[in-house]
């Protein structure tokens, strides 16, 4: 445990494992109990995922209250969280539906202003015949103050159907285009319930949240370095979300063993935000390049032409301020790979390569071997193209730094030989 000061100055328990930057505690114990000993309006963003009374096996909690029972359970916790809450925070539950319209009758008569009654909807239901599968649970958002709330939506657009799917140029002129807030019914790629195969699972968890959920959670209701707490930690999957999006949290766990395998998980690191920015960046790379360079110009010369890359870079960041030349160049080489970029270009005269193909092929080597580096990946870095120009200027002076670096991809294209000149 770090020596460094906790998140409080002084609670009635000590958490029970922490780490810093960000800070982040694990106490184990009964919510209720805890969160009577940590300061009124401390907390910026609560998520709770409480047991759902459903005779599940949790690892020390008994799941099978007689109904009364645990509807007072339920009210208690809330109430809990609601002193803990900063005036200006909100409170998310999932909850299915034998709970849902208590809990949202309970919030209301508390005060606070219903901002979204989501679903989570998910494919991966339990099979049955008796009735219909169930493939959802309600995400409710509550806030204090409905006007003073945190609310980024910018930190969660999506694509937007009309943009992605029907092309429609309105879209564009929008304040977001091609984007929006993602609608309150919740599915899609890494929306799913967690299964087996799945890369995020934690063995011996129950009805652990994806981390693409959590991450819309915590980057729309709270700022970096903002305070997150989760009552019902189970595998962690608050307090990992919150760490990667450089938030504090506090998570609460009952059972001792499955709140040190949480910590451990949350140690690791999350394993799908890095994925799901990557894949945020290639649909963005996507839509801009095909937006406004669609049967003009392929992918590498947007990359390699400084005039064309400084438009490109530019219309991105427009959507994703901060976004890095080079993740936004990778991601356009990631998707022409892909192959999902098939655009029919205008033909255009060939540049004949013969010339400067050796200067080229002998800059990419010495450029590769002195930096490490694929060619792909220095010619979407600007440090790293500055070196491969200054080494192929060398081979060939006065040469144009487009040529050389065009030159350079063909190779790359052609595989190997460079004894043939290039056809493009
Ligand atoms: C539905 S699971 C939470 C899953 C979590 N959202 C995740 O993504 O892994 C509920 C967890 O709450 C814990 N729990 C049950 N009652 C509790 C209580 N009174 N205080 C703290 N934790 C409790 C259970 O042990 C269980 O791990």
């Amino acid at each position: 445990m770090s020596p460094k000061k906790g998140l409080f100055a002084d609670t009635k328990s000590a958490p029970r494992f922490r780490l810093d930057e960000p800070q982040t505690e694990v106490y184990v114990g009964d919510c209720r109990e805890v969160l009577a000993g940590l300061p009124e309006e401390s907390i910026d963003l609560v998520f709770a995922d409480p047991p759902f009374n459903w005779n599940v096996k949790y690892a020390d909690w008994k799941d099978d209250m007689r109904r009364e029972d645990y509807l007072d359970f339920t009210y208690q916790w809330l109430d809990a969280c609601i002193r803990v809450l900063a005036p200006h925070g909100a409170l998310w539950v999932n909850i299915p539906d034998d709970w849902a319209a208590e809990i949202v009758v309970h919030l209301k008569s508390r005060g606070l202003h219903m901002v979204n009654w989501c679903i989570w909807h998910f494919r991966f239901g339990q099979c049955r015949d008796s009735n219909f599968i169930v493939s959802k649970a309600h995400v409710l958002y509550f806030a204090k103050d409905r006007k003073r709330r945190i609310w980024n939506p910018d930190a969660i657009l999506v694509p937007s159907d009309r943009a992605s799917l029907y092309n429609d140029k309105r879209t564009r002129k929008t304040r977001r285009p091609g984007l929006r807030v993602p609608l309150d019914v919740w599915y899609g790629p890494y929306l799913g319930r967690i299964q087996g195969t799945n890369k995020e699972r934690r063995p011996g968890h129950r009805n652990q949240i994806p981390e693409t959920y959590m991450s819309r959670v915590i980057s729309a209701c709270s700022n970096e370095g903002d305070l997150v707490l989760d009552p019902f930690l189970g595998s962690g999957t608050t307090c990992t979300v919150a760490r990667a999006l450089n938030r504090r949290s506090v998570g609460i766990e009952f059972s001792e063993p499955t709140a040190e395998s949480a910590f451990e998980r949350i140690k690791n690191g999350a394993i799908r935000i890095d994925a799901e920015f990557r894949r945020e960046l290639r649909q963005l790379a996507t839509e801009v390049f095909l937006e406004i360079y669609r049967g003009e110009y392929s992918e590498d010369d947007v990359v390699i032409c400084d005039e064309l890359n400084r438009r490109y870079i530019e219309a991105c960041r427009n959507r994703m301020p901060g976004a890095s030349e080079e993740d936004l160049n990778l991601a356009l080489f990631a998707e022409r790979k892909s192959g999902r970029l098939r655009h029919k270009l205008k033909p255009r005269r060939p540049i004949k390569h013969a010339r400067y193909i050796e200067a080229s092929e002998a800059a990419k080597e010495e450029a590769k071997r002195k930096l490490g580096k694929t060619l792909d990946q220095i010619m979407c870095n600007p440090t790293y193209k500055a070196v491969f120009d200054e080494i192929a200027q060398k081979q060939a002076p006065g040469e144009r730094r487009y040529r050389l670096r065009k030159a350079a991809l063909s190779i790359r294209k052609r595989g190997k030989s460079h004894s043939r000149p290039s056809k493009d």
